[in-house]
C-alpha cells in the first residue's frame, strides 16, 4: 500500500511535492491506515549519464538530489519507491537502466530505495522481457538491500508465468486511465490471470484513480472494493491536499483495507460475469470468512440472489457484513 506520483502529476514532480506528500501521508492518517510507500514514478532522472555511467538526476526538480528526498520520506516513517525501465529510456524518454543494471541497482540502494517499479519501454528488440527483468533482479539482490521489485511490463510475454521468479508484483494490463471504462477493461483482463496472484507475487492492476476528479462516488467505491478484494497493491494516485471527504473515506475504509491485507492473501476470482450487467467476485479470507464483490453495471438498482454454498461456504448460519454501510445481518443458511 502506498502512493505514487504518476496518475495525478505525471512528469510535473519535484522535491517539494515529495516532502509535502510525505507530510500529508502522515498527517492525514494514510500511513497509519497502511499506506506506507511513497513512490516517485517517471521523470526524476535527466536524459543523461555522467562519463562514469551514473544516471544524472533532474537537478531542476530535485536540486538536493534523490537521497535527501528519500531521507525525508524515511524520516516520516515511510518507505521510498523509485522508477526505471528495462530499456534504454523510460516511457517518458528519461535515462533508464538497460545495460547498467548493476551500476543503477547500486545507485538505487545507495539512495535508500525500498521499491523499484521497473517498466518496459524503449528496450532493444530481440531481448526477452524475462531476460531483462532477471538482470535487474540479480543486480538488486547483489546490493543486499531489501528492494521490492515491481515488474511493470503490462502483462506482455505471459508475465504471470515468470514474474514471481524475479519480482514481487506484476502489472497485468497497460495503463489505467481516469474513466470507469478503464476499470472495466482492466477487470476483464485481470479476471483471467488473477489466480496466479498471491503472497510474494501480487497481480497489479495499476495505480488507483479514486480522487482524480472523474469517477463518481459509486464508481470510486467499486474501484476500491474490487482492487482490495483482488489483493491488488493499493497505490493511491490522487493529490492528497484536495480530495473530497466522501472519497477520502473510501480509501480509508479500514474494513475494506483489512480485506486487502487479509493474511491468506488469496485473490477474489470472478465467479459470474454478464457483460454490461453484473459481475460477482468471491474470495476466501482467513477465519472461515469470504469476501463478495457485486458489481452492478446498470444505471438502476438490481436484486441479486447469491447462493454462497456454491462458493464453498458450509456454515449453518451466515453473518453478512456490508463493509460500506457497516451493518451486520445474521442469516440462516437454507441450503
Ligand atoms: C508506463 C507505466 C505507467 C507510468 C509511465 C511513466 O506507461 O505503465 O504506470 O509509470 O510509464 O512514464
Amino acid at each position: 500500500m502506498g502512493w505514487s506520483t504518476w496518475n495525478r502529476y505525471g512528469c510535473h514532480i519535484d522535491e517539494q511535492l515529495i516532502r509535502e506528500t510525505s507530510d500529508m501521508l502522515v498527517d492525514h492518517g494514510y500511513r497509519d491506515a497502511g499506506y506506507s510507500y511513497l513512490n516517485l514514478d517517471d521523470c526524476w532522472q535527466s536524459h543523461e549519464r555522467t562519463s562514469g555511467g551514473d544516471i544524472v538526476i533532474d537537478s531542476v526538480a530535485f536540486p538536493h538530489g534523490i537521497r535527501s528526498v528519500a531521507d525525508y520520506v524515511h524520516s516520516r516513517g515511510l518507505k521510498f519507491g523509485i522508477y526505471s525501465s528495462a530499456g534504454r529510456q523510460t516511457c517518458a524518454g528519461r535515462m533508464a537502466s538497460s545495460g547498467y543494471e548493476s551500476q543503477d541497482a547500486q545507485t538505487y540502494a545507495s539512495m535508500g530505495v525500498d521499491y523499484l517499479k521497473y517498466d518496459n519501454c524503449n528496450y532493444d528488440e530481440g531481448v526477452s522481457a524475462r531476460t531483462r527483468y532477471e538482470a535487474m533482479a540479480k543486480a538488486i539482490n547483489a546490493t543486499e538491500r531489501h528492494i521490492l521489485l515491481s515488474v511493470c511490463n503490462w502483462g506482455t510475454e505471459n508475465t504471470w508465468e515468470w514474474a514471481g521468479e524475479y519480482g514481487h508484483s506484476f502489472r497485468t494490463h497497460d495503463d489505467i486511465y481516469n474513466d470507469w471504462k478503464s476499470i472495466v477493461e482492466i477487470l476483464n483482463v485481470h479476471a483471467t490471470v488473477v489466480s496466479n496472484s498471491g503472497p510474494g507475487n501480487w497481480a497489479d492492476p495499476d495505480i488507483l484513480e479514486v480522487g482524480n476528479g472523474k469517477l463518481t462516488v459509486d464508481e470510486s467505491r467499486t474501484h476500491f472494493s474490487i482492487w482490495a478484494a483482488m489483493k491488488a497493491p493499493l497505490i493511491l494516485g490522487h493529490s492528497l491536499n484536495d480530495i473530497p471527504k466522501e472519497l477520502y473515506d473510501i480509501v480509508m475504509n479500514r474494513d475494506v483495507i483489512a480485506v486487502n491485507q487479509d493474511p491468506l492473501g488469496l485473490p477474489a476470482r470472478r465467479i459470474t460475469h454478464i457483460a454490461n450487467d453484473r459481475d460477482i467476485w468471491a474470495g476466501e479470507l482467513a477465519n472461515q470468512s469470504m469476501v463478495l464483490v457485486i458489481i452492478n453495471y446498470l444505471d438502476k438498482s438490481q436484486v441479486f440472489n447469491i447462493d454462497v454454498n456454491t462458493y464453498g461456504y458450509i456454515g449453518s448460519s451466515i453473518m453478512a457484513h456490508d463493509l460500506w454501510k457497516n451493518n451486520k445481518v445474521e442469516l440462516e443458511n437454507t441450503r
